[in-house]
């Protein structure tokens, strides 16, 4: 009786593998898995992937031309060889105190010199009221528990999906310098997150940036995906590039729960 059930279901069986490796051989299933959640939603990454329709800082046209193949095998290279061009401050990245400190870039505070224990550890993301820059007032509105070292903020910019549109959009939410201020002088943090290519806004960026790189102990972390993650506390893991020499570098960020 169960034999005469399983004798068409191992033939279905069979055929089916058959099939699918003919797929393989034939190239159709050679498709990449490309994640933003892994394990039901206990690895969360969120960098921003590096393409064409990715903002770039002040320009309409996005990240134009930044991967060219130097060497390519359709054109008789023994191999495919990409080359790349664009800012550090481009993406998913970190800013160094050089950035906005010229003395700090002159005695060398690149992206090499940053410290990986402020990269990595426990910390929370928050949703930061909409309609507002964050002023002083919206952080002492959120209440961030006294020993809380890294903080990713979830404005507006997020709602906006503004990392995913080319043109560069100044009206971005971010600090202001009240609010930078309010920060570094009532909060331990030392990571601050932000999801558009600054954390601070437009208008203000240079004095905003000044405060929270002045102690070179807070590290800004910018154009952070965080769609689609639940806010509170995670153990955050970031690793920028080792760009001697550069006050920014692209950085993977991911959140584990
Ligand atoms: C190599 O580069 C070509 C473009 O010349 C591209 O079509 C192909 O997918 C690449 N191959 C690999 C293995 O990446
Ligand atoms: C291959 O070479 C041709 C001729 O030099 C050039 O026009 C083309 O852009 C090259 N393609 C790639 C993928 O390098
Ligand atoms: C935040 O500041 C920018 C200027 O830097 C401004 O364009 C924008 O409207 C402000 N956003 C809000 C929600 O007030």
């Amino acid at each position: 009786m169960t034999s005469s059930v399983n004798l068409p279901l191992l033939v279905l069986f069979a055929s089916a593998l058959f099939l699918s490796s003919l797929l393989v051989v034939a190239g159709k299933d050679l498709k990449p898995n490309r994640r933003e959640v892994y394990e039901g939603g206990k690895i969360f990454d969120i960098s921003h992937r590096y393409t064409t329709g990715m903002p770039a800082w002040e320009s309409t046209k996005g990240m134009v031309n930044f991967l060219r193949l130097a060497a390519s095998m359709k054109n008789g290279s023994v191999a495919n060889v990409s080359e790349m061009k664009f800012s550090v401050h481009a993406g998913t990245h970190i800013d160094a105190p050089g950035h906005f400190i010229d003395k700090y870039y002159d005695a060398g505070f690149d992206s090499d010199s940053l410290d990986l224990r402020v990269l990595n550890g426990p910390a929370l993301l928050v949703d930061v009221p909409r309609n507002k820059n964050i002023t002083a007032e919206v952080m002492e509105s959120l209440n961030i528990p006294k020993g809380v070292r890294r903080v990713l903020f979830r404005t507006e910019n997020t709602d906006k999906r503004l990392m995913f549109k080319k043109e560069f959009d100044s009206s971005y939410a971010g600090f202001v310098t009240d609010g930078a201020k309010w920060l570094v002088e009532n909060t331990n943090i030392k990571l601050v997150g932000l999801d558009y290519l600054s954390f601070a806004a437009y208008e203000e960026s240079p004095a905003t940036h000044n405060v929270i790189l002045a102690g070179r102990d807070i590290i800004p972390v910018e154009g952070l995906k965080l769609d689609d993650v639940k806010v509170g506390m995670y153990m955050l893991h970031c690793l920028p590039l080792r760009l001697v020499r550069a006050e920014g570098a692209p950085t993977r960020c991911i959140l584990i729960e």
